[in-house]
């Protein structure tokens, strides 16, 4: 069985005081007895106050990103000891950390193993760009990411992986359902390719990409779409409730 979420990534956004007050707001609007889990990733510097405030609410933490190595002279760096006991959950290889931070396979490869290590959950995130696309080379693209990023690890229930097509990040231009959907099986092919079918049906699958409360439902209706990644509309208290309500099928 896989698990459905909803997940916001904050990105650079929002002051601690500011990320209390979203977190406040979320808790308020997001019902306990959901059936769908919801994570939020605020930026590092707010992970302590935004625990505290989602103290008892159901509500899990998320970073958005980690370095590989446990502690030692990476200044500016943030571990997964730091982590382990603030966030059940981290972004890694988001697309933003691949093409502006220069992050390579190998260096998700290395982050994915070690959030597993500290007993964590990564979310792998992978998707092609638009020139990818256009070149007919989307799946080959996505397939490599998954099997780099995911190279010497078991891919089953500890595993969270976002399909997020760069061209729909923050574009409002968000994938059709259909296109997403068509992703997410050669995702899950992928999979059971690498672990064997029951494994593959044990990691969640999430769609990224301009999501909002409108086409959400979209997604969720597909097999092979367990959940959103939600960027932008995350940043909105009433928008990510709405999100969250109409995935739980509760909207
Ligand atoms: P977006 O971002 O929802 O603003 O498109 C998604 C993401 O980058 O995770």
């Amino acid at each position: 069985m896989t698990i459905s979420m909803i997940v916001g990534n904050w990105k650079m956004n929002t002051t601690v005081d500011e990320a209390e007050a979203l977190a406040t707001q979320i808790a308020c609007g997001v019902s306990d007895d959901s059936n769908v889990g919801v994570v939020v990733c605020p930026p590092f510097i707010s992970l302590v106050a935004v625990q505290s405030t989602l103290k008892n609410s159901g509500i899990s933490l998320g970073a958005q990103d980690v370095h590989h190595e446990v502690s030692g002279a990476f200044t500016g760096a943030v571990s997964t000891n730091m982590l382990v006991n603030i966030c059940q959950y981290v972004i890694v290889g988001h697309s933003e950390r691949r093409s502006i931070f220069r992050e390579s396979d190998a260096a998700v490869n290395l982050k994915v193993k070690a959030v597993l290590t500290a007993g964590m959950t990564p979310i792998l995130c992978i998707g092609e760009s638009l020139e990818e696309r256009e070149g007919g080379s989307a799946e080959a693209v996505v397939e490599s990411q998954l099997r780099l990023g995911l190279e010497g690890v078991e891919a089953g229930a500890g595993i969270v992986v976002a399909y997020e097509p760069v061209w729909a990040i923050g574009t409002g231009r968000s994938a059709s359902p259909e296109i997403a959907q068509a992703m997410m099986a050669h995702i899950r092919q992928t999979l059971v390719a690498i672990g064997g079918e029951e494994a593959a049906a044990e990691v969640s699958l999430l769609y990224g990409g301009s999501v909002n409360a409108g086409n959400v439902g979209g997604y969720m209706e597909q097999a092979d779409i367990n959940g959103a990644l939600v960027g932008g509309a995350s940043l909105n208290a009433e928008s990510f409730v709405e999100i969250v309500r109409v995935a739980a099928g509760t909207g």
